[in-house]
């Protein structure tokens, strides 16, 4: 039947071998993964995953999430999310380790469960980079407003008409990304340092003022809100007929849903598998210890920050840098709010940066025309993608607020971790010779916990959030249908015709 010639080739699957060997003529200008030399320590690692990792989440999605859903226990959710991140690593870790290149879990759903998961991963990715470099734009314009007392309507959050910062920003940083100059490693590094230092300070000075009474209560009991959408409940309150509510134990899940992403971005560490000296033991060291480092300092900030001022006080556009302020030290707050706008910076540059790596690689495989991603000779970049995303970029982040735009990185994120615990359990069934330097712990067990708390995280997101992330996957299909499909690569490998499909 053509039926099942068509189903078999959207899961068809690409080579592990054709996999390594693309990298051979890469023009992306990442002739380092050609020939890997392997010098990455698990500190490298740590280090790379950190500076990708502490961004907007913990600068500015704190003060939305402790003001507006948890209260005080925005720490617990932290926490959860932390815990939810841990798992997926753990699975992270055993697919990094076995399908040895750089693309992340496009290439592993490529090489393991098929061209259409491959597709619908990458099309997620895609809005999880994008989305994410809006979020963190507009923070990053949220703390600049505060160092420079800037306009609010053009700067802030709340009052914002259209956000010029975040506009800046992204337009700076896509020439930046297009014309192809990498941050370097000693930039990197002094950022990576500088956040982290400037988080233990917050912990370190902060501490001093704190007062348990702006923590109490702890868990504020469960509001109703009157009047509000339907659309903005979370799913499952929506699907079970509840009222709609803030604060209480429900509130504390809706946040921890809404903060997971500031771990989004660590899964960029198993990209490093090829140059890293022992993967096999380095990389889930390397996940595993950056999503410690960030829970713990995390954990640590909410802490302080809804000790510091009572969160109905807290502000939602530099929620740290005001903390201070409001404890009457301007000089510790001016401190942080640089800090912030230099840290936030490079985060965005690696989103942006990802997007035309992701970009490439789909032009690359056939799944989207070859055209926009062909390399600009003199620049070595994906011009054309890495223009028209950024455009969108500065679009969305000029007039979509920062909370509904983290939202939908978290379920971007969520649903891509779900995904690769699936395929981890897939995989030992499929492929049970393939060679794994690291496993998984606790098959299927763990990778099943992880999936359910994925799940479960989603369902806490808003209906809205929902509609527009079922939207853009939609839409991903009907791309993958109209065109990836017929001009993917392994088409011309594994015909349709072959198959008995498209007669
Ligand atoms: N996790 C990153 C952040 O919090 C994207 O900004």
């Amino acid at each position: 039947m053509p039926i099942r010639g068509s189903l078999k080739h959207l899961v068809r699957t690409k080579d592990v071998d054709d996999v390594i060997h693309q990298n051979d003529d890469d023009p992306s200008g990442d002739d380092h993964h050609t020939r890997l030399s392997r010098r990455l320590t698990v500190w490298d690692l740590m280090g790379f995953g950190i500076g990708i990792v502490i961004g907007t989440g913990i600068f500015t999605l704190t003060g939305t999430a402790a003001k507006d859903n948890a209260g005080p226990a925005v720490m617990i959710s932290f926490l959860i999310a932390g815990i939810v991140a841990m798992l997926a690593a753990l699975c992270y870790a055993e697919l990094a380790a076995a399908v040895p290149t750089a693309g992340s879990s496009y290439t592993y759903a490529y090489t393991t469960i098929g061209e259409i998961f491959a597709w619908i991963i990458a099309w997620d990715l895609i809005l999880e980079f994008a989305l994410g470099a809006a979020v963190v734009a507009r923070g990053w314009s949220g703390y600049l407003q505060g160092v420079f007392d800037l306009p609010r309507a053009f700067f802030g959050e709340d009052d914002s008409v259209v956000n010029l910062g975040a506009v800046f920003i992204v337009l700076v940083l896509g020439v930046v990304a297009a014309m192809g100059i990498r941050e370097s490693k000693l930039v990197t590094n002094s950022l990576v340092v500088i956040k982290v230092s400037i988080c233990l300070f917050i912990i370190a000075v902060g501490l001093f003022y704190v007062n348990m009474d702006n923590q109490k209560p702890y868990i504020p009991p469960s509001e109703k809100v009157e009047g509000a959408s339907g659309l903005k409940q979370p799913l499952w309150q929506w699907v079970t007929g509840v009222d709609q509510t803030a604060y209480g134990v429900t509130g504390v899940l809706v946040a921890a849903a809404i903060v997971f992403f500031a771990y989004s971005g660590f899964e960029a560490v198993a990209n490093l598998g090829e140059e890293t000296k022992n993967p096999g033991k380095d990389m889930p060291r390397g996940l595993i210890g950056t999503l410690i480092v960030c829970t713990v300092l995390y954990v640590a900030v909410c802490f302080v920050l809804t000790g510091m001022v009572k969160y109905t006080r807290l502000s939602t556009g530099e929620p740290l840098a005001d903390a201070f302020d409001q404890a009457g030290l301007g000089w510790a707050s001016i401190i942080i709010g640089t800090a912030a706008v230099a840290g936030l910076t490079s985060v965005i540059l690696v989103d942006i940066v990802a997007m035309g790596r992701i970009g490439f690689a789909l032009c690359r495989d056939g799944l989207l025309p070859p055209a926009i991603g062909r390399i600009h000779p003199k620049y070595q970049t994906p011009v054309v993608i890495t223009v028209g995303t950024t455009v969108a970029v500065a679009v969305l982040a000029a007039f979509v607020p920062l909370a509904v735009l983290a939202e939908m990185v978290s379920i971007g994120t969520l649903f891509a971790f779900l995904v690769v615990s699936v395929a981890v359990v897939v995989l030992r069934r499929t492929k049970p010779r393939m060679k794994r330097p690291f496993r998984t712990p606790q098959v299927p067990l763990l990778p099943v916990v992880s999936g359910v708390l994925c799940i479960a995280l989603m369902t806490n997101l808003a209906v809205e959030t929902w509609l527009r992330f079922l939207v853009w996957l939609a839409l991903g299909l009907i791309v993958y249908l109209a065109y990836g499909r017929h001009h993917s690569k392994l088409h011309t490998k594994i015909p349709l015709e072959r198959d008995g499909a498209d007669r």
